[in-house]
């Protein structure tokens, strides 16, 4: 039995159907799976990436990088409704990866999903932190800054040096809260996640509603600043360097695939959750950004609140919606760091099923029927590497490995309709091949856009992985021990 060893879909339709007592529990609804993937989505990224990508790269343009991530995400989202409609699997892209490209590829890109989920959710929380103590001030109360920061700094030349601080407790303590909504249940977290998506997008709305009041069109002119020069210093190099950092802001839809085998109706309803959080946020980022670089001059949006700086700009009149603003990006990273963790444990669920991973990552609690034990594994890890790890060094490393699985699903997709032409699909990819390859295309451009000691700490994590495959995974693979029906590799 070999490394390219696949599962059948048949095989894999069978067990998504018999969960059985013993599995995961079927509550969630088509609007429960849209408020998951747009919980998931609207974050750090719009909060506080989009004033950092119009200052240092693309000035207004930041509104057509948001469309250019927008448009890439949308060729890997279809591709992601097609797979989960037809193998409506917690695993999500390491079951689709399973499905198509053999197991050693589906190890790898299960593992590279921890880059996405857990390290997600760390990064996410650190940037929850840094909104939290500065609202606490608003109240008069001063959180020490020793206990509010990583311990360690890393430069742009990737020296670490230590920052004085102990631990980032605030992050720590809300990946605390949200791993034990999780614990309790799918249909408590989903509620949760729905008041608190609904806060977030009230905000957004408006200030976007107002905001638009207070545009000064002088401010969009010009819509694309010349280049300095410089790769990537405005101009149209700036755009899309400014569309690789914004990628990070749409991160999450593919995390509704992982609610799959906790869906009511998943062949119909997982393309909704998918495609319609995506198309949904994507309307708002868009909206957001032009009224942002519309209310004050790009060069001002430098800040870890951009949004303030831009209600600021209009002057007393807008300043109540100051405090709006403030609880909105708490209550949007909040439940970011939900999803992601939400996404983190049902992945491991999979790789367990398939004997990739130890019998206890699939343990589903008896009376909450969720995968406890793997969920409090991921917060516990997830707390840690946020106490400790400055967000920069995390942020990059979330989106290559997320970039990472979207290209290989994208690849998938196109691999199932040339050898499975006649399993039933609930959803099409439309223009196949066209649609998965421009998903390719779009997803390793914009990994060619992130700086090299991303690409070898990208590598050094799948070596570590590539370790732990072939010293227990490889040897207790169900389909490696013919317990499982599978293909083999051409
Ligand atoms: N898209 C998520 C965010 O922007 C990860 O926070």
């Amino acid at each position: 039995m070999g490394l390219w060893s696949r599962k059948s879909i048949a095989v894999l339709q069978r067990e998504a159907a018999d969960e059985g007592d013993q599995g995961l529990r079927r509550t969630l609804t088509a609007t429960n799976l849209t408020l998951l993937g747009i919980g998931a989505i609207i974050g750090a990224g719009i909060f506080v990436l989009t004033g950092n990508a119009a200052a240092q790269y693309a000035g207004p343009g930041v509104v057509l990088s948001m469309v250019a991530a927008g448009i890439a995400c949308g060729f890997a989202g279809l591709c992601y409704a097609e797979f989960a409609s037809m193998i409506p699997i917690a695993g999500s892209a390491y079951t689709y990866g399973y499905a198509t490209l053999g197991e050693f590829v589906a190890w790898i890109i299960g593992w590279d999903l921890m880059l996405e989920y857990l390290f997600g959710a760390a990064t996410v929380a650190v940037g929850w932190s840094g909104n939290f103590v500065p609202f606490l001030k608003e109240f008069g109360i001063t959180f020490p800054a020793a206990y509010a920061n990583a311990p360690f700094a890393v430069d742009a030349a990737n020296n670490f040096s230590s920052t004085g601080a102990v631990l980032n407790i605030p992050a720590m303590v809300l990946i605390g809260l949200m791993t034990w909504i999780l614990v309790i249940g799918i249909k408590e977290s989903a509620r949760f996640n729905n008041v608190i998506v609904f806060v977030k997008m009230a905000i957004i709305f408006l200030v976007i509603g107002f905001g638009f009041m207070y545009v000064n069109t002088a401010n969009w002119h010009p819509f694309i600043p010349e280049n300095t020069g410089r790769f990537g210093e405005f101009g149209w190099s700036g755009v899309l360097r400014g569309a690789g950092v914004i990628f990070f802001a749409y991160i999450g839809f593919d995390a509704v695939s992982t609610a799959a085998q906790e869906a009511k109706n998943p062949q119909k309803d997982m393309p909704i959750g998918i495609l319609g959080s995506l198309f949904i946020c994507t309307i708002l980022y868009i909206l957001m950004a032009l009224v942002m670089t519309g209310m004050v001059h790009y060069s001002k949006l430098n800040d870890p609140a951009p949004i303030l700086v831009a209600v600021a700009a209009a002057g007393p009149s807008l300043a109540w919606l100051r405090y709006a603003v403030e609880v909105g990006s708490l209550a949007g990273l909040a439940s970011v760091v939900l999803v992601m963790l939400m996404g983190q444990p049902r992945v491991f669920y999979s790789m367990s099923r398939d004997g990739l991973l130890p019998p206890v990552f699939s343990k589903v609690h008896p009376r909450y029927k969720t995968p406890y034990i793997t969920t409090i594994l991921t917060g516990s890890v997830a707390a840690v590497v946020a106490g400790l790890l400055p967000i920069g060094l995390l942020g990059q490393l979330v989106s290559i490995g997320t970039l990472l699985a979207f290209a290989i699903v994208c690849a998938g997709v196109w691999i199932l309709r040339v050898r499975s032409p006649e399993i039933p699909r609930a959803f099409k990819t439309p223009l196949v091949p066209l649609v998965p390859i421009l998903g390719i295309l779009s997803t390793i451009g914009l990994m060619a856009g992130l700086p090299k000691d991303t690409w070898i700490r990208l590598m050094i994590w799948l070596a570590i992985g590539f370790v732990i495959y072939f010293v227990y995974s490889k040897k207790h693979s169900h389909i490696g021990r013919g317990e499982t029906q599978h293909h083999m590799g051409d």
